[in-house]
C-alpha cells in the first residue's frame, strides 16, 4: 500500500484482512505509524531526499527506487490510499494494471488533489467516491467501484470528505479484495 496521509484508509484496508507486505510513504506520517503497529514493513521512500516538493524533484528516480522496493518484496499489487506523489512510467511498467487508486470523487469529475474542495465550489448537490485502476495519467484509469455520497447544506470540505471516506472505507478493501481474487485466478485485474 502507498499512503502519504492519516491512513484511516489504510487502516480499512488492513482490518478487513487484505495481505499487506509493505506501507510505503513519500513523508513521514500517521500512516507509518499505523502500519509499523500493525506490524507490517513501513518503509520511507522519503520525497526530501529525491529534491522535495519543488521543481527539483527528480520524478523518474524516485519512482524507479520506489518501485525496485516493491519488486524486491514480491508485491503482486499496489494501492495508493492518498499517496501524495505522482508516480512515472516505471511503476506501470512493472505493475502494468495491477496498481490500484480511491479517489474522493466521482470521476471523471473532480481530478486532481482538490477533489472535495472542488466539488463543494462546484456547488453539487452528489459526489462520492472511485476505485480505479491507475495508468500514468492521473486519476483517469478504467474505474472498478464507484459509490455517491450526498453533499450536505453547510458542509466544510472537511466534514464531506469524511463522509466520502467512511465510504472508501468499505468500497475499497471490497474491491482490492475482489481484484486480488481475480489476479489468483489468473485473469487481468
Ligand atoms: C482518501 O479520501 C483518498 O481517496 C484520498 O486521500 C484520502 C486518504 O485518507 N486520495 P486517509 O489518509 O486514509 O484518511
Amino acid at each position: 500500500m502507498l499512503a502519504s496521509g492519516t491512513g484511516t484508509v489504510l487502516g480499512a484496508v488492513l482490518e478487513a484482512g487484505v495481505p499487506v507486505t509493505v506501507v510505503v510513504a513519500d513523508r513521514p506520517c500517521r500512516a507509518l505509524e499505523l502500519a509499523s503497529g500493525a506490524g507490517i514493513e513501513a518503509l520511507l521512500v522519503d520525497r526530501r531526499v529525491f529534491g522535495g516538493f519543488g521543481p527539483d524533484f527528480d520524478r523518474a528516480r524516485y519512482t524507479e527506487v520506489l518501485t525496485d522496493a516493491l519488486v524486491a518484496r514480491g508485491v503482486d499489487l499496489v494501492a495508493m490510499a492518498g499517496f501524495g506523489t505522482v508516480l512515472g512510467e516505471r511503476l506501470h511498467d512493472a505493475f502494468c494494471g495491477r496498481v490500484l487508486n480511491t479517489h474522493p470523487s466521482l470521476l471523471p469529475a473532480f481530478p486532481g488533489w482538490h477533489a472535495v474542495a472542488d466539488a463543494l465550489a462546484a456547488g453539487v448537490t452528489t459526489t462520492g467516491c472511485t476505485v480505479h485502476l491507475a495508468t500514468p495519467e492521473v486519476d483517469a484509469g478504467p474505474i472498478l467501484a464507484q459509490e455517491e455520497v450526498p453533499v450536505v447544506e453547510g458542509d466544510t470540505e472537511a466534514v464531506l470528505h469524511e463522509r466520502i471516506k467512511q465510504v472508501e472505507r468499505r468500497l475499497y478493501p471490497a474491491t482490492i479484495l475482489r481484484v486480488l481474487d481475480r489476479l489468483e485466478s489468473g485473469a487481468p485485474a
